[in-house]
């Protein structure tokens, strides 16, 4: 039901918002032909862009594409972290913030361009020294302070992939991540602040790097100051290498091609995907689209508030901005500390221009109140957007108010680690908007709305999103497993070479996209993308647990929440019967079993606990109707049911213990 109410309100939301005046001459995209253009010659169109960059070498060609193995700007050679900072030197920029960073305590820095080139160029020589070559592998694993923007392009640099792990991430998930990389270098710190509490990191390192057998050095920089565990031989102190570290470390000319990075993301196995990044398609393709979607000028204070440990903090945090020549913001901690107005305080400080965060945060601070923003001067403010999920009318209203002052433009961008950069979303200066659309593909994306044949659906119908072209910042593959790349995303249309992306979306009679959530086994918290079949694993892994079934719930803040179904062995069943041990006391530890294997974020909600799940004759878990247990819906088609009382017993209990 609820997912139905979602699309009724979707189709009933006509208020349209035309881009202020103002806003229009002055926007860096301001005519619709740049479409037309791009339709007409992709590979011309992407070849111009590609001119913002600085080559070392030019390529041949801009593109190669071996279904579904692309190469783009073949034969060309160019460094990320040159376009990043170097090139900015000679010009007016050396002097410019390139980094504001405001620490969950207050301390704040600032960091020029020239300031970034030290610390860069010097970080660059301590990863040489210790024996980092192009091609090893980096784990990164730091909270969000200016180091790790510093750590990572030192990485770029000398053309060392990075794999950054988020520091809400567990000693598991961290250990499972730099192994699957195969990582030489692990850089982390002591701890890192949230909610005036230290994230114990280097502690969650210490654990971890017990079975890590390819780390040979980890890097702790020292930030929230307790007492560590340094292991000899293995352990330095960041500051230290630095104080003896020298100035200045040659760009490396890296192929277009060379891998840039690896970011983990949740798929449908339980095992998580190291999507693979390159240089010179994915820089070309964050910097066009930073410039555009952004509206980006030099007088800007740009915030994107995701942390870097995410595919939107890599792209729009640190690698787009600064290619750009951009004022990044660096926030460490929680928007509510030590008080909900924290964001309205940073963008006040620092004046603040353009701001994009997730709908999940928008719809936190509708719940705190507009106490918090209307008692902030947020005048800076002229461009707004969302990333993650789908946004709701009503929060995209209330921020558009509230936030915006009725005055700023909202880009809603929608994309994922897969594809780089964004995809689908308005160009502030030209595009109409309507509250809860993405509207329409950039300029040279080639998307589509379609059936479980692959074919296009009318207008106002609902089917699957797909790419139809390849586009710079693609993913290439997934570390060391091109079959699983294959199979994910390039076999659901056989015979295409459709990109499948995973989300259902619907088109309305004006061609703009409305995007209606995930239709695999991938839930998104939070913003966050969570199999559930890792969250099912790590509860299949305790001891007391037989099977479980994994889904996701609505939410009204986090847009969706983990519910889990579980199943318990024999002997745990008897301890629960003879009164050992409290249904309460099993699901609390099981609930903190998952935040330790996976990560606070991938905890359960809630955890049920039943003598049986509902499958089918051929023994498949019916998600489905747990989803629509779990809602409170009248159950769907039970037809295929292998034993129909189990589903209405659940049901039952499930509905007696909410009351
Ligand atoms: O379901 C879509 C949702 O987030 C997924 C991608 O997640 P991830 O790879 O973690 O990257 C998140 C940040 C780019 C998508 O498959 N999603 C992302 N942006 C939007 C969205 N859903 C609706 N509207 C969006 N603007």
């Amino acid at each position: 039901m609820a997912r139905e109410a979602t699309i009724n309100t979707l189709l009933e939301e006509e208020r349209i918002f035309h881009p202020p005046e103002d806003f229009v001459k002055q926007a860096n995209v301001n005519s619709q032909e740049l479409y037309a253009e791009a339709k007409a010659n992709p590979r011309l169109y992407w070849g111009m862009q590609a001119e913002r960059l600085d080559w070392f070498q030019k390529w041949d060609k801009v593109l190669e594409w071996n279904p579904p193995f692309a190469k783009w700007f073949v034969n060309g050679k160019l460094n990320v972290s040159y376009n990043c900072i170097d090139r900015h030197l000679c010009t007016w920029r050396r002097n410019k913030a390139a980094i504001i960073f405001e620490g969950e305590p207050g301390d704040s820095r600032v960091l020029t361009y020239w300031d970034l080139y030290r610390e860069v160029t010097q970080f660059a020589n301590v990863l040489k020294g210790l024996g980092v070559r192009t091609g090893d592998r980096v784990a990164i694993y730091l909270p969000m302070i200016p180091e790790l923007a510093i750590t990572m392009l030192a990485c770029a640099r000398i053309g060392a992939p990075h794999s950054i792990v988020f520091g809400g991430f567990s000693a598991e998930a961290l250990r499972d991540r730099i192994n699957d990389a195969g990582a030489k270098v692990l850089i982390t710190a002591d701890g890192g602040w949230r909610r005036g509490k230290v994230v114990p990191l280097k502690k969650n390192a210490d654990a971890a790097m017990t079975q890590t057998p390819t780390i040979e050095k980890a890097i702790v920089v020292r930030r929230t100051n307790q007492e560590i565990d340094m292991k000899q031989d293995r352990d330095v102190w960041y500051h230290e290498l630095m104080a003896k570290a020298p100035l200045g470390c040659p760009a490396e000319e890296l192929d277009s091609e060379h891998m840039l990075f690896i970011l983990y993301t949740s798929g449908t196995t339980g095992k998580p995907k190291g999507v693979v990044h390159t240089t010179g398609g994915y820089l070309v393709g964050i910097s066009t689209t930073h410039a555009m979607v952004f509206d980006v000028k030099d007088s800007d204070v740009y915030w994107c508030t995701a942390d870097i440990g995410w595919i939107t903090g890599h792209s729009y945090v640190v690698y787009g901005p600064l290619a750009n020549g951009a004022t990044t913001l660096i926030y460490e901690g929680a928007p509510d500390w030590p008080e909900p107005d924290r964001f309205w305080e940073i963008i006040e400080k620092f004046g603040v221009t353009i701001f994009y965060t997730a709908p999940t945060a928008i719809r936190a601070f509708m719940k705190w109140g507009r106490k918090w923003p209307s008692g902030r001067n947020l005048s800076t403010l002229r461009l707004l957007g969302t990333v993650g999920e789908p946004i709701n009318p009503e929060a995209w209203v209330w921020y558009y108010q509230n936030i915006g002052g009725s005055r700023c433009p909202i880009v809603d961008t929608w994309w994922q680690t897969e594809t780089g950069m964004i995809m689908i979303s308005p160009l502030p200066g030209i595009t109409p908007l309507k509250p809860g659309s993405a509207t329409v593909p950039l300029p040279g994306i080639d998307a589509d709305v379609v059936d479980a044949a692959g074919n296009p659906v009318p207008l106002g119908q609902g089917g699957f999103l797909v790419l139809k072209e390849p586009w710079p910042a693609m993913l290439r593959t997934i570390y060391g497993d091109d079959r699983r790349y294959i199979d994910t995303y390039w076999t659901r249309f056989p015979g295409k070479w459709t990109y499948f992306a995973g989300d259902g979306a619907k088109r309305d009679y004006h061609n703009y996209y409305w995007m209606l959530g995930r239709v695999d086994d991938v839930i998104n918290v939070a913003g966050h993308r969570l199999s559930t079949m890792e969250i099912e694993s790590s509860l299949v892994d305790h001891p007391s647990v037989a099977e479980s079934a994994v889904i996701g719930k609505n939410h009204e803040l986090k847009g969706q929440a983990v519910a889990a179904f579980v199943t318990l062995k024999a002997r745990a069943f008897s301890e629960l019967k003879s009164a050992k041990k409290s249904f309460k006391e099993i699901e609390g530890e099981l609930k903190a079993h998952v935040a330790k294997k996976i990560g606070a974020i991938a905890r359960p909600d809630d955890v049920f606990l039943t003598a049986e799940l509902p499958k089918t004759r051929s023994g498949k878990i019916m998600r489905r109707l747990l989803r629509d247990i779990a809602e409170g819906r009248i159950l769907g088609d039970t037809t295929t049911l292998a034993d129909p009382a189990v589903i209405a017993d659940l049901k039952q209990k499930y509905e007696s213990r909410e009351s």
